[in-house]
């Protein structure tokens, strides 16, 4: 039983026994400008209608109702750039007004109510302001990873149809300066709206376009210093705060939509019950406002709670050292961490024992969050020892938002087991399934399902697009939502997460399709046909790998198509996608009827079990490739999806 006196299991079963009950319940933590008289409405079925006839503004309750409530001179947001060795911060009344005015700049641009800005910025304060200026106007932001290249920008450009872009000058990766321009200048030409209006935030080192004069360019600094400051605008609960794109298994994005209300509801009881989070407190997520871990945990959440957010602009390792996050906790007194596992591995590789750490004082710490991929063991127990604190896993989606399984601080704290995320969060009804979708028996793997309507916060719809949301995640499994995850639940009840049993991988904490990899290699003029398949990699979790079979006729050395594969894969996708490997191949498995057998690659080149299905068109293709499918070394553990 916690302090306050509530436990998860009166929590999760009121959840699903009375979800009217829970969420308005849990509705009263918003500040509200009509109050909800219902949680849930199914008259758009199977589009979820969270507190349909509330209305909010996010950005009041994530900032304005914290000054009046006398918190303004508490600190809302630390930018630490171990990039730039500087650290600046806002307090709740600055952040305040630095969004109201920025709301300003961007209602002269003619953003109103519904309408879309692309933002497309690094991890630097601006990207938190622009975010909350467009949701104080009641419009919709959809915000582009940096690493993305500019024809990903363009794609997500041209389905927002957005009425402004916000970017910067330059960015800061450890080895190289990134210029944001002159790819935000060719995504705009490839989506065809030359002519949209950019605000630009300059940052020092970085060259002046030379297309700001033919541009419709807006400076983010001189706008702002003339700004009116704009008010919160009030919206629908069920209208949309904003579009996050992420990777299907086709090269063309989906648009997850996000609601208004559902969201502040769902995100601040994650605040309080998950993380143990409160006003006061400081909060940090090492991650990017380009993922939706940033949306909700850099920037929404803590901010809604009244807590202190750090935004951190650096690595974990290299920046200087594989001690920054252990000088990050101890320079802000950081209560809990929230971070992909996968920078506790690089931090584990340069620094094994944790020397880095005896010269930090990280007492403030008390929790440490992972989610983004499956915490293997070996990590977690690594991280556990060296730090001596909780160490919580929690699964969630880019469509859910926030954790579909986890471990609620805020509440009664679970026995953490090794490997498993906990246990549901309320309003998850989970399922494992077969293929039928029949129910498996406990510590049997299965289909992870979720019956519907999911809980508030989790995705409505997809971006202009309601048939693809319902064909990509309702239709397979009847009155559920298809996770595309796989794994067990014990006999504890305690799910364990297998990895995708789609195309889509997880490239250090980051999310990809290898079915887009496959589009961009497949433009090789030297390639005839391609399989990109996710393997096994220690410190990234997955690495996108590619066989490429080349026409006939052609020759080309391996290690040149290998290095123009590179560069197609990086200039089209981005440095994000990582891709570094392509081999040549003879042929590649296929049934009879053609599909090619990734899955049967991949599990070979993981070291897996694997049986050939009976309907493969040519089995000594397969047995040709076992050389050059040779499992990559890795410990088990560290294999996702093991
Ligand atoms: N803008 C431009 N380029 C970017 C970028 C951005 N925002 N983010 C990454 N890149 C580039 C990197 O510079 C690198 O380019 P390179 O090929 O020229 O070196 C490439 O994309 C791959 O980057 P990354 O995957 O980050 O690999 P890395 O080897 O540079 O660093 C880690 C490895 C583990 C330290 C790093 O991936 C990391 O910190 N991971 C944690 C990620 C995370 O927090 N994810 C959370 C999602 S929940
Ligand atoms: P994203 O939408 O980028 O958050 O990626 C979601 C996918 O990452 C999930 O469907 C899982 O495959 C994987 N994932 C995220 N968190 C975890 C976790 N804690 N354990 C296992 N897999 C995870």
């Amino acid at each position: 039983m916690s302090l306050n006196g509530r436990n998860y299991t009166d929590e999760y079963q009121r959840s699903l026994k009375d979800p009217e009950g829970f969420w308005l319940d849990a509705a009263r933590t918003v500040d509200w400008s009509v109050q909800p008289t219902r949680a849930y409405s199914s008259a758009d079925a199977p589009i979820s209608r969270w507190f349909p006839d509330g209305e909010l503004n996010t950005a009041w309750n994530a900032l304005d109702r914290h000054v009046a409530a006398g918190r303004g001179d508490q600190v809302a947001l630390i930018h630490d750039s171990a990039m730039l060795g500087e650290v600046h911060s806002y307090t709740y009344t600055e952040l305040t007004d630095q969004v109201a005015r920025f709301a300003g700049v961007l209602r002269g641009l003619g953003v109103g109510k519904g309408d879309r800005v692309v933002i497309y910025l690094p991890m630097i304060p601006e990207a938190a302001i622009a975010m909350l200026a467009t949701a104080r106007l009641g419009a919709v932001h959809s915000v582009v990873f940096g690493g993305f290249a500019a024809n990903e920008l363009a794609v997500r450009i041209k389905d927002a149809a957005p009425k402004v872009v916000v970017t910067t000058s330059g960015g800061l990766e450890p080895n190289r300066h990134v210029e944001y321009l002159p790819t935000v200048h060719e995504a705009l030409d490839t989506a065809g709206s030359p002519g949209l209006p950019v605000v630009v935030k300059h940052r020092d080192g970085f060259a002046t376009d030379p297309h700001t004069l033919d541009w419709n360019y807006v400076d983010w600094d001189t706008a702002l210093a003339d700004a009116q400051p704009a008010g919160p605008v009030p919206v629908k609960s069920t209208d949309p705060l904003y579009v996050l794109y992420t990777s299907g298994t086709t090269g063309t994005p989906k648009g997850v939509v996000r609601d208004n209300g559902g969201h502040a509801v769902a995100l601040l009881w994650t605040m309080a019950n998950l993380y143990d989070i409160h006003a006061g407190d400081v909060w940090w997520t090492a991650s990017d406002v380009g993922w939706v871990v940033g949306h909700s945990y850099i920037v929404y959440g803590p901010l809604l709670a009244g807590a202190t957010t750090v935004m951190y602009e650096g690595k974990p390792v290299g920046t200087p050292d594989a001690g920054a996050f252990w000088r990050v906790i101890e320079q802000h007194g950081v209560k809990a961490l929230f971070t992909a596992p996968t920078a506790l591995r690089a931090i584990r590789k340069m620094d094994p024992e944790a020397s880095l750490l005896a010269r930090h004082d990280v007492g403030s710490l008390q929790t440490l969050f992972t989610a983004g991929e499956r915490l293997d063991t070996d990590t977690f127990h690594w991280a556990s020892r060296v730090l001596g604190v909780p160490v919580v896993d929690h699964w969630w989606q880019t469509e859910t938002g926030w954790g579909i399984v986890g471990n609620p601080r805020g509440l009664d704290p679970l026995p953490i087991k090794a490997g498993s995320p906990t246990l549901p969060m309320p309003g998850y009804d989970l399922r494992i399934v077969d293929g039928l979708g029949e129910p498996v028996a406990a510590g049997e793997e299965g289909n992870i399902v979720l019956g519907l309507p999911l809980p508030p916060g989790t995705l409505t719809t997809l971006w202009g697009d309601d048939q693809r949301f319902v064909d990509s995640y309702l239709s397979a499994f009847a009155g559920c939502y298809a996770t595309g995850d796989s794994g067990y639940v014990d006999a504890d009840g305690y799910v364990f997460v297998m990895g995708r049993t789609d195309d889509v991988i997880n490239v250090a904490g980051h999310r990809l399709s290898t079915g887009a990899i496959e589009q961009v290699v497949g433009k090789h003029p030297a390639v005839a046909e391609c399989a990109v398949i996710g393997v096994a990699d220690a410190l990234k979790g997955q690495k996108a790998v590619g066989y490429v079979v080349l026409k006939s006729g052609v020759s080309i050395a391996a290690d040149v198509l290998q290095n123009e594969l590179v560069a197609l894969v990086r200039r089209e996708i981005g440095p994000v996608a990582d891709f570094k490997n392509a081999t040549i191949v003879d042929a590649l498995p296929k049934t009879r009827s053609g599909k090619i057998l990734r899955k049967t690659m991949r599990q070979i080149a993981d070291g897996d079990a694997y049986t050939v299905p009976s309907t493969i068109e040519d089995p000594s293709v397969i047995a040709a490739l076992l050389p050059v499918l040779a499992p990559v070394e890795v410990g088990d553990d560290h294999r996702p999806g093991r």
